[in-house]
């Protein structure tokens, strides 16, 4: 099969649901284009709808009427979104409101007790199912400043802490373990919060006025956009680009990664927009060989794992992630999820103390792929059945729309 051509995918997925949030609350009128277009994002959407925010969705470009929020009358439907779930609680407790958070299956099992107990600290009264979604939290008497050391590399909760901390009494500081993503802090800094880093620490200051409105436009997910140099790298005669990608530090440790596995991935054409790198990628074919990749890359490259798996399938040797513990705790457990659709692929891989262990091979035999509804699963394994067999067969395949609903159609656009 050969991949070639030029794409130009949707927005980030977690640069939008901040820059939804974040204009909900600002003074004035927000202009965001290039939103990722998944279900995820509707989630965002509609619960800020639900407490009273003004959003109008154009074809091309979301406008964000800044206005006072109000406690909702009803349950805030966090559908499958993790982002949304544990940032809204953040965003929503600085703004003194009371609400409940619910979601469907795969959500309702995510650990909430990583928000919960930093915002109970920060005055927030709040009941749970044993850690649990349905979430109720009452913000109503205000929050207070907090000093808080992160006790898992999550950049939900990092975030969610910084939100609520825009409303606290004082200033406050949250201390991470490993670095995760940084959207949050480069979209307040850029909307006219009071928010620096020094060393692991990030220290916020309660904002005093409301912050500035935005008129940005969405890099393309990086998240979105590895499955397709994944695609590239593990085809011969591949040449694609893609274009206007997210190029964070903090995204692309799937690129340096693929890199050190001998993969020859260029970037070009750099800028900054809005404190965020953008730039293309160019992928050309590669001779994968494997690697062992060690934990303190694992945040960076959290969301990637999956499809770099179904790589490490295709290199020479064995290839280690080490301390993967987190991906249990995505929309599905994502590294007995990983383990399950290798081996029936005939692709021998385990998981031991944590790290996950995949040995390159020959994919033996197709098989349906079990997405265990997860959109990064279904994806992952279609590329692999399709460069090993020339077509796939899934037994979820709307699961692609919580962030990527055009998937497939990208790929026919890219494969002969
Ligand atoms: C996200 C953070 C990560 C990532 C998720 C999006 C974000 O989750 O897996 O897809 O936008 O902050 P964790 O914070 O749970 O690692």
């Amino acid at each position: 099969m050969q991949v070639q051509g030029t794409l130009q995918l949707p927005g980030d997925k977690s640069i939008s649901h901040r820059a939804i949030m974040l204009s909900a609350i600002a003074d004035g009128v927000s202009y965001v284009r290039n939103l990722n277009d998944g279900a995820d994002l509707q989630s965002t959407i509609n619960i800020l709808r639900d407490c009273g925010a003004s959003i109008k969705q154009n074809e091309n470009e979301i406008i964000i009427y800044g206005k006072e929020l109000y406690s909702p009358s009803k349950e805030l439907d966090c559908g499958n979104s993790g982002t949304t779930t544990r940032l809204i609680a953040g965003l929503l407790s600085s703004q003194k409101l009371s609400f409940t958070l619910i979601g469907d299956k795969s959500l309702s099992r995510r650990p909430m007790k990583r928000i919960i107990t930093p915002l109970v600290q920060m005055g927030c009264k709040i009941s749970s199912n044993d850690g649990l979604l349905p979430l109720s939290i009452d913000a109503s008497d205000g929050v207070s400043a907090i000093h808080y050391n992160m006790k898992v590399a999550s950049a939900q909760v990092k975030s969610s802490i910084l939100f609520s901390a825009l409303g606290g009494n004082n200033v406050s500081s949250v201390n991470e373990i490993i670095p995760t993503r940084n959207h949050s802090e480069i979209m307040l800094k850029n909307m006219g919060a009071s928010i620096e880093s020094e060393g692991s620490k990030i220290i916020v200051y309660p904002i005093k006025s409301k912050l500035k409105s935005i008129d940005i436009s969405v890099p393309s997910d990086p998240s979105s956009a590895a499955f397709f140099v994944a695609l590239a790298v593990i085809n011969n005669n591949s040449n694609l680009k893609l274009t206007n990608v997210l190029l964070n530090d903090s995204r692309i440790g799937f690129i340096e990664v693929l890199n050190k596995m001998n993969c020859l991935i260029t970037k070009s054409n750099e800028s900054v927009h809005n404190g965020e790198k953008v730039g293309d990628l160019t992928i050309s074919a590669s001779n994968l060989k494997a690697i062992e990749i060690e934990s303190k890359t694992i945040p960076s490259i959290i969301d990637e794992v999956p499809i770099l798996a179904v790589v490490a399938a295709f290199a020479k040797g064995i290839t280690v992630f080490k301390s993967v513990e987190e991906l249990k705790y995505k929309e599905c457990d994502r590294l007995s999820a990983i383990i399950h659709n290798l081996e029936a692929f005939g692709i021998n891989a385990y998981e031991k103390n944590n790290d996950l262990f995949v040995e390159g091979g020959k994919v033996e035999r197709m098989s349906k792929i079990t997405t265990f509804d997860d959109h990064r699963i279904a994806m992952a394994f279609t590329i692999l059945s399709l460069t090993s067999f020339e077509k796939y067969e899934l037994d979820n395949m709307q699961c692609v729309d919580i962030s990527l609903p055009n998937f497939f159609n990208y790929l026919s656009e890219v494969t002969k």
